[in-house]
């Protein structure tokens, strides 16, 4: 049958997905896959009415009709066409990193303490409770798109006017001093995990896409280690309901070598620089095979 990728959107994470979205179609085309690219939710649901495609490979990345907040999912169960990745729950909670996180609690799941900031909240108290350094994010975005590290007090006001310029809730979180990690999950198992190690201080948005400077270690840890990462973020990806393929952003703190969740991402990136792909080669499947597995997981 005719398949969709749906890139592109309106989201703060537009041009991301066009970029995972080239990659996408060209490696199902060299599969031999009839695919097609579709850029954004109005252009496919003109294609879904007049039958056009049997099924849906989801690449757009973020929330507010981006793709990866559950509203196209409800879309697809409408019309009931097959989609990639998560169904409507898993996609519209892990969105919303606040619930998240409050879910795998529930769950006895590892995950930094954070505070959401409601609106008029004391930002300074809450940074007292947590203690500095700590991050602020918007709940419900992608790529570190509006967050900030705030490592002294003068600077938080800035970085909740930025973080609230995304409108939004907002969370106030804990920072890990210790290595970013993240583990790729493809069906029901995890990939090897990836060590972040970029040269600023954090994995920003420049980091993530534009500077070629950031390091990567695949496997992330090792030994009893790698074994735990990769049970931790696999039962958080359970926890949260998340099925077919996705990718779990974990810390690792330096000094008591704990595990902590920060979040799952449902629609992950695909880039050249993106890390889902730099795991499976590391087991030897390469980018076309990781498209084409990803594809089969919608197959019933
Ligand atoms: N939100 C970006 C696309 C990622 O997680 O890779
Ligand atoms: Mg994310």
């Amino acid at each position: 049958g005719r398949v969709a990728v749906l890139m592109g959107g309106s989201s703060a994470e537009r041009e991301v997905s066009l970029d995972s979205g080239r990659n996408v179609l060209a490696a199902l085309q060299a599969r031999g896959v009839d695919a097609h690219a579709v850029d954004g939710i109005p252009a496919l649901v003109d294609a879904l009415v007049s039958g056009k495609f049997d099924r849906v490979f989801n690449i757009l990345h973020g929330n507010k009709g981006g793709g990866e907040d559950g509203v196209l999912q409800g879309l697809l169960d409408a019309f009931e066409v097959p989609y990639t990745g998560c169904g409507v729950l898993a996609s519209a909670l892990t969105m919303d990193k606040i619930r998240t996180k409050q879910v795998w609690i529930s769950a006895g799941l590892p995950t930094p303490k954070f505070l959401r900031l409601a609106p008029g909240a004391d930002v300074r108290a809450a940074a007292l409770e947590l203690g500095l350094p700590v991050f602020v994010k918007p709940s419900s975005e992608g790529s570190s798109v509006g967050v900030a590290r705030v490592v002294d007090e003068a600077a938080i006001g800035e970085a909740v006017r930025v973080a609230d310029a995304y409108g939004g809730e907002m969370l106030m979180e804990q920072m890990v001093v210790g290595d970013e990690l993240t583990v790729g999950i493809l069906g029901e198992v995890a990939l090897p995990s990836i060590r972040i190690v970029p040269k600023g201080e954090w994995y920003d948005y420049n980091a993530k896409y534009i500077a070629d400077d950031t390091q990567y270690l695949c496997p992330g840890l090792e030994g009893a280690q790698e074994d735990e990462i990769r049970r931790i973020a696999l039962a958080a990806f359970r926890a949260a309901g998340c099925t077919g393929w996705g990718r779990v952003d974990v810390m690792r703190d330096r000094a008591s070598g704990a595990l902590t969740l920060l979040e799952v991402n449902t629609a992950p990136g695909m880039t050249s620089h993106s890390l889902v792909p730099k795991a499976a080669r590391q087991l030897g499947v390469e980018f076309d095979e990781l498209c084409w597995r990803i594809l089969e997981q919608s197959m019933p």
